[in-house]
């Protein structure tokens, strides 16, 4: 996917993939990654997902990345209007970085973005981020959360459903696919899997899973 399909679809609110609340499977799983509090949480193309205010409730310190700014004003919108956080706004290299307590959130390209300029996290959170790509992209995403992430754990949210009967994103995501990608430099764990409630997108069967990867 083109940036700039990715920047029509926010212009155009176009954003079924967000959720209005905070992931199921984040809520029912965030405990598998073990993380003390004030723990930096990582979440790589995070639109302007609920699953951040969550993490921040449970006392995680959470940093995104995500291309698109209108997004992003309107997570912060929210969380102003919700919690009283407004952010500072700083240019850094390629990207601009919103943060207020507990939450910043990284402007721009995820594949241009280092762990220099990233700094140590402490766990990723992946949903609807693998699956939002095509599989073009998907190596080279993978090593880069394996670059960005290091040792860190992983909780990871796949859609797996018929791709000859729907086109992504979604893309659909196996677990040969996740072992392909990952098995490398962590160990895969099923957590659940789950029927998608209505069929994806009301058109297909689909199976929503939570995978905890651990280096
Ligand atoms: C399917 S949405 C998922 C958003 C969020 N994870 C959620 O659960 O609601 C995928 C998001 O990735 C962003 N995105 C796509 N490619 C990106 C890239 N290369 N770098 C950063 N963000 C990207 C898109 O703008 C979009 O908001």
């Amino acid at each position: 996917m083109e940036a700039a399909f990715w920047h029509q679809k926010w212009a155009q609110g176009e954003t079924a993939f967000h959720e209005g609340e905070a992931n199921a499977m984040l809520v029912k799983h965030f405990h598998a990654l073990e993380l003390a509090a004030g723990a930096r949480v990582f979440l790589p193309l995070c639109g302007k997902t609920e699953d951040i205010p969550w993490l921040r409730q449970q006392g995680c310190r959470v940093v995104g990345i995500e291309l698109s700014e209108l997004a992003v004003e309107e997570l912060f919108a929210g969380l102003e209007q919700r919690f009283g956080l407004t952010p500072t706004v700083e240019v850094i290299s390629d990207f601009r970085r919103y943060a207020a307590e507990g939450v910043e959130v990284w402007v721009g390209d995820v594949f241009q973005l280092s762990r220099e300029i990233l700094g140590p996290v402490d766990a990723i959170y992946d949903r609807a981020a693998l699956v939002a790509l095509p599989d073009s992209l998907r190596s080279r995403y993978t090593a880069q959360l394996k670059a960005l992430g290091q040792d860190a754990p992983q909780l990871l949210v796949t859609l797996e459903y018929a791709q000859s009967e729907m086109n992504g994103p979604p893309f659909s995501i196996d677990q040969k696919e996740i072992e392909h990608h990952y098995r490398d430099h962590y160990q895969v764990s099923l957590l659940q899997q789950k029927v998608v409630d209505g069929r994806l997108k009301g058109k297909v069967d689909a199976l929503e899973s939570a995978w905890l990867l651990q280096a």
